[in-house]
């Protein structure tokens, strides 16, 4: 826990602080929110390890490393996978898991992670420093930022200039480091458009039998000129009925 953030009665930051927090989650929180980045490798992993090594891959081709996932709809499984997928990353490669989510924030509650220091969306507001909003996660080379409540005005904070800022800063880092940024829904609002002119492309996740086709081409047309680098089938209906071992994921990847 970081005493340097102070908060008062109704929640702004107060003080300025640097340091964000060190944090070690609780293995039943993660086992009980199906995230299984942090437990021994096991089938349920294997998914993500290798949409992992997809990703690297690309990033490696192509120089980039800030990535948004995002989906059509409310619940396809976009924070299931930014959080599995960025756990996965940083076993091997330093890693930093952003949430701008901040209509529908949901990172901190299944990371289980505290409520009382700065959120992205303090940031954003311009109340506190970008490190302020840091949790660094014992065990991995991952750094947690977490929106801390909702914030309705999310429009607002997100056409700032303060989130080039902080992306423009992951990307000039010299180690390397993968972004990965868990996003609202497309349908909702244009708050993914407005995320993605600042990252290098798009992960989609997609559920069988419920992502339209057309949806698909509307996050492409949303999200554009960043490309899409790939799509991730959650809840294959067709892959759980063929190899239950291999868990509910397909990885669609196309690098760029
Ligand atoms: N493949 C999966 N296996 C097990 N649980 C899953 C899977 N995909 C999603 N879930 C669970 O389904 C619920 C909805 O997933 P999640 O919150 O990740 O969706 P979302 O797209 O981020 O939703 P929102 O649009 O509200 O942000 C969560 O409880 C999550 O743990
Ligand atoms: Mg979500």
């Amino acid at each position: 826990m970081n005493a340097e953030v102070q908060f008062n009665p109704q929640g702004a930051v107060e003080a300025q602080a640097v340091a964000g927090i060190s944090f070690t989650p609780e293995a039943r929180r993660l086992a009980d929110n199906n995230i299984v980045g942090l437990a021994p490798p096991s089938n349920e992993l294997r998914p993500f390890t290798m949409i992992r090594a997809a990703l690297l891959d690309h990033a490696r081709a192509t120089g980039t490393r800030v990535f948004a996932v995002t989906s059509a709809d409310p619940g396809n499984g976009k924070t299931h996978v930014t959080a599995n997928l960025a756990m996965a990353m940083a076993r091997i490669h330093p890693t930093v898991l952003v949430e701008l989510d901040l209509r529908r924030p949901a990172l901190g509650e299944r990371l289980g992670l505290p409520g009382d220091y700065a959120g992205v969306e303090d940031y954003l507001a311009g109340e506190c420093p970008w490190s302020a909003t840091r949790a660094c996660i014992e065990g991995l080379d991952l750094t947690v930022h977490r929106v801390r409540r909702p914030r309705l005005d999310a429009e607002v904070l997100l056409a700032g200039d303060a989130l080039p800022l902080a992306l423009h800063n992951l990307q000039a880092t010299q180690s390397g480091t993968i972004c990965l940024i868990d996003t609202p829904p497309a349908i909702l609002s244009d708050d993914l458009a407005l995320i993605a002119r600042n990252v290098d492309g798009i992960l989609v996740v997609a559920e069988e039998g419920r992502t339209a086709k057309a949806a698909l081409q509307d996050i492409a047309h949303t999200v554009s000129p960043t490309p899409i680098i790939g799509t991730v089938l959650n809840r294959s209906i067709s892959q759980t009925a063929r190899r239950i071992d291999y868990g509910y994921y397909q990885s669609g990847y196309q690098p760029a």
